[in-house]
C-alpha cells in the first residue's frame, strides 16, 4: 500500500497550524490531515487522497457530507439572514419536531454545543431539586463544563465516588459536588443515592456510554432508583439522539428520562444543540413560570440559530423517510461482524463494542462492562488507527460513526482495509 501523499499546499497548512494553533490543532484530532471537502460518507484532505469517513465531523453528518438536500436549504436561508438572536421560523419549527420525536421532550431549549446543553440540563436539575450534587459515571462524556470534566478520562484510578478533574483550572471545592460511580454497576449507584439521596440533584448518563452498551436493565434500574428517590435521570444524548433511533436512545432503550441534551445531528452540521425535558422542569428558564429565585438564566448570541435549525430540520426530515435507520444499522452490522471475523481470523485479541451506529475495537481480552475495562491497549489502537488511515480510513481515535451515506462499496473498502491493517499490525507485533 502505497503512503498517503502529503503535497505542498498541506504541508504548508500543517506548518502554518503548529505556529498558530496550540499543539497545532483545534484541540480535537491529533493527526496532520487537513480535510478540504467532504460528500456522502467520503472526505478529501488537501493533498487529494480520499478517506471512507467515520469521523463524520464527530457524528453530525449521520446523513453524510453536503447532502444536496441540506445544502439546497442552507443556500434559501443564507440570502435571507444568517442570524437574528429572536425567534426564527426554523428554529421553532425545529423545536416542534424534537418534541415530536423525543419521548422525554416537552419542552426545547437551544444553544449552541453539547457542552453548553449538558451544562445547563445539570444546572436546571440542581434549580428544580435545589440540590448541588450530581452523580456520574466514570468515563462519562458531558461536554467541558467543570462538572462535565469530573473523572471523564482519568489516568488513574481513585475510589469511588470520588471524582478525579480531568482538567487544570478547575476548582477543587467541586470535588465535593460530583460523585462518581461505575457504568453498568447498579449496585454501587444505589448504595450511593441511599447515602446522598438528601444532596442529589440528579443522575446524568449517556445511554450507551461512548462505546459500551447499558447491561440489560441498568438503564430501567437508573430510572427505577431516581424515580423512588425523588432525583432526576438525565439522559445526555448529544450522541445518540436521533442516531439510535428517530426518538433517541430513549426510544431505542425504551427508558424515558426527566431531561436530556441533544446535539450533533439536530444541527446538521452546524452548531446548534438543546436541551429538553419535561415542561415542569423545563419551567425554570422562563421567568414568568418560577419563582424569582428560581429562574434559571440562559441566554445565547446563536441560539436556535436559523442556518443550523433549517439544516438539522431538513436531516431529520431524511432521517425520517422509510428505512433509513435500516440502512444505518446495516451497515454498522455488516462493519462489526465483519471486523470479528477479520481478527477471529488473524489471531488478534481485540473486542469489537458498541452499537451498530457506532463502535470500534478494543485490544483487550476482557468484556468490555466500564471504563476500566475499555481501556484496552492504546498503541495497539494508535497504530491501527495509523495504519487504517494510510490505507484510506478515517475515523476518530476510540470510534467509527456509521453514516446513512456509507455505500457497500464504502463498507466492502473498509473491510479489506481492516483486514490489511490487522495483518500488518500482527506482522508488526510479531517482529
Ligand atoms: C455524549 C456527549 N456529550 C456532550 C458532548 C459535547 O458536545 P460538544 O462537542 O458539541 O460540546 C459530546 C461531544 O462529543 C458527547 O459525545
Amino acid at each position: 500500500m502505497p503512503p498517503r501523499i502529503s503535497n505542498e499546499a498541506e504541508r504548508d497548512l500543517v506548518e502554518t497550524a503548529r505556529r498558530v494553533l496550540p499543539a497545532g490543532t483545534f484541540g480535537n484530532v491529533p493527526h496532520e490531515v487537513v480535510i478540504a471537502r467532504g460528500e456522502g460518507g467520503r472526505v478529501w484532505d488537501v493533498s487529494g487522497n480520499q478517506y471512507v469517513d467515520y469521523l463524520l465531523g464527530s457524528g453530525p453528518m449521520l446523513i453524510g457530507h453536503a447532502h444536496p438536500e441540506v445544502t439546497a436549504a442552507v443556500q434559501e436561508q443564507l440570502g435571507k439572514g444568517t442570524t437574528f438572536f429572536a425567534n426564527n421560523e426554523h428554529g421553532i419549527r425545529l423545536a416542534a419536531a424534537i418534541v415530536d420525536a423525543v419521548p422525554c421532550a416537552e419542552k426545547v431549549r437551544f444553544v449552541s454545543s453539547g457542552s453548553e446543553a449538558d451544562l445547563y440540563a445539570m444546572r436546571l436539575a440542581r434549580a428544580y431539586k435545589k440540590r448541588d450534587k450530581i452523580l456520574k459515571f466514570e468515563g462519562g462524556y458531558h461536554g467541558m463544563s467543570d462538572y462535565g470534566l469530573m473523572s471523564l478520562a482519568p489516568r488513574r484510578s481513585s475510589n469511588f465516588p470520588r471524582p478525579i478533574p480531568d482538567s487544570a483550572g478547575i476548582p477543587k471545592s467541586l470535588q465535593d459536588e460530583v460523585l462518581v460511580a461505575p457504568f453498568n454497576d447498579l449496585d454501587t449507584v444505589a448504595s450511593l443515592v441511599r447515602e446522598h439521596r438528601q444532596e442529589l440533584a440528579a443522575i446524568i448518563v449517556e445511554p450507551l456510554q461512548r462505546l459500551i452498551p447499558p447491561k440489560p436493565g441498568f438503564l430501567e434500574g437508573l430510572r427505577k432508583l431516581t424515580t423512588e428517590n425523588g432525583l432526576l435521570l438525565i439522559f445526555d444524548e448529544v450522541v445518540t439522539g436521533f442516531r439510535f433511533a428517530y426518538g433517541g436512545a430513549q426510544e431505542y432503550y425504551g427508558v424515558v428520562p426527566d431531561i436530556c441534551t441533544l446535539g450533533k445531528v439536530i444541527g446538521g452540521g452546524f452548531p446548534l444543540a438543546a436541551i429538553a425535558g419535561r415542561a415542569d422542569v423545563m419551567a425554570h428558564f422562563d421567568k414568568g413560570a418560577v419563582a424569582e429565585d428560581d429562574y434559571l438564566m440562559q441566554v445565547g448570541t446563536l441560539s436556535g440559530n436559523p442556518i443550523a435549525a433549517v439544516a438539522g430540520l431538513k436531516s431529520l426530515k431524511i432521517l425520517k423517510r422509510p428505512g433509513a435507520y435500516e440502512r444505518i444499522f446495516h451497515n454498522g452490522r455488516t462493519l462489526m461482524a465483519g471486523y470479528r471475523d477479520i481478527l477471529a481470523d488473524a489471531g488478534v485479541h481485540a473486542r469489537v463494542t458498541g452499537d451498530a451506529p457506532m463502535f470500534d475495537i478494543v485490544f483487550t481480552e476482557r468484556e468490555v462492562t466500564d471504563y476500566r475495562s475499555m481501556m484496552g491497549d492504546q498503541d495497539a489502537m494508535k497504530r491501527c488507527n495509523g495504519l487504517l488511515r494510510e490505507r484510506g480510513i478515517l475515523k476518530g481515535e476510540s470510534k467509527y460513526y456509521v453514516s446513512l451515506a456509507h455505500t457497500d462499496e464504502d463498507v466492502r473498502f473498509t473491510l479489506d482495509a481492516f483486514a490489511s491493517a490487522i495483518g500488518e499490525l500482527a506482522r508488526m507485533r510479531a517482529a
